[in-house]
């Protein structure tokens, strides 16, 4: 029996020594470990060895299995290194050699702008709300006082998807959709799309971007407006930047106003940028009118509210002294790349 554990182990050796695999040595071990294996049979015959024999045979089998158990574990570790060499050599990259171009993006310049006043507007307290460029006639007229024969429609005619169903002319339609839903104290802004049925040329386009603003509270005044309207100037033109009101109408603020700011160009004296006018129109803006609120199942006699409306592709314009607003949706990359 001795010399069949010797014959074993030797067997082992010589097989191991071959094996090239994780399943060849799996084979291995069942075939000398397994419950059929060539090691437990020898040791299933012990029985019938004399009482001396016996210690010292189950000895040495206990010796020829933790030599095949050793070298099994042993020789495994071995291939698992040797594939995962194998492994990260095929997959070995070269980080010197060249790589394909690619073109690094970036903003859009509306999205610039938009960002910057959104960054502002949240810091002074405002969330951003959302609401729908489909819209009913309802939200983005009606509610606004602007009823049917309204000469306003006119200035906003817009894409009619159904009778009371457009692409919104104006974000102003959020207002109603926000003081309907939520009780005062208001302060949202809401950056969006709007649409309206103009031919494109420099300073128009079909489709464009405003952000509104709407705060309503006890106790809002214009003197509110007016300052947080400076606070806005001032962070997007410049320190040196004024403001100024012109008398307006707009049908859902009363009263409304025009927002001209110093031209940043010439600080205020007239020149090209500004036409000679040393102003140059950002926003529209107004106290919220009483009616509006009342439709909305605000107590005017208890609150009062400030209103404004801001287009973005002006503001970029201004911003980065483009002088034609097709370049902000043409997607020339020779325009775009330059922000
Ligand atoms: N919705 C107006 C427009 O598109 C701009 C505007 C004016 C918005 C006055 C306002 C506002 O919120 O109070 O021309």
């Amino acid at each position: 029996m001795k010399e069949k554990l010797e014959q074993i182990q030797q067997q082992f050796d010589d097989k191991i020594k071959e094996a090239d695999s994780i399943n060849s040595i799996d084979a291995l071990r069942v075939a000398y470990l397994g419950k059929k294996g060539e090691l437990t049979s020898v040791l299933r015959g012990m029985g019938a060895l004399s009482a001396e024999e016996r210690p010292v045979i189950g000895q040495l089998a206990n010796v020829v299995r933790n030599h095949i158990e050793e070298q099994i574990a042993s020789k495994t570790s071995e291939i698992k290194a040797i594939e995962t060499q194998k492994k990260l050599a095929s997959q070995a990259i070269d980080v010197t050699m060249p790589s394909g171009f690619q073109r690094q993006g970036t903003l859009h310049p509306i999205n610039v702008v938009a960002d910057e006043m959104k960054d502002l507007f949240i810091g002074m307290g405002y969330t951003v709300a959302d609401g729908p460029e489909v819209e009913f006639d309802y939200y983005n007229f009606e509610a606004l006082n602007i009823p049917d024969s309204h000469p306003a429609r006119d200035t906003q005619d817009t894409f009619y998807i159904i009778d009371n169903m457009l692409l919104r002319s104006q974000t102003s339609s959020v207002q109603v959709r926000v003081m309907e839903n939520t009780k005062p104290p208001i302060k949202i802004i809401c950056p969006g799309k709007v649409y309206r049925a103009d031919n494109v040329d420099a300073t128009h386009s079909p489709i464009f971007h405003q952000i509104e603003g709407l705060v309503v509270d006890k106790g809002v005044t214009m003197g509110d407006l007016k300052g947080t309207l400076e606070v806005f100037a001032k962070h997007m033109f410049g320190e040196n930047t004024k403001i100024r009101l012109r008398p307006h109408h707009f049908p859902f603020t009363e009263p409304s106003a025009e927002v001209d700011v110093s031209c940043w160009t010439c600080g205020g004296k007239g020149c090209k940028m500004c036409k000679g006018e040393g102003w140059i129109e950002v926003l529209g803006c107004g106290m919220v009118h009483p009616d509006v609120l009342r439709r909305c199942n605000i107590d005017p006699e208890v609150y009062s509210g400030f209103a404004f409306g801001i287009g973005v592709e002006r503001t970029a314009m201004a911003r980065f002294g483009i002088t034609d607003m097709r370049h902000l949706f043409e997607g020339d990359m020779r325009f775009l790349s330059q922000f």
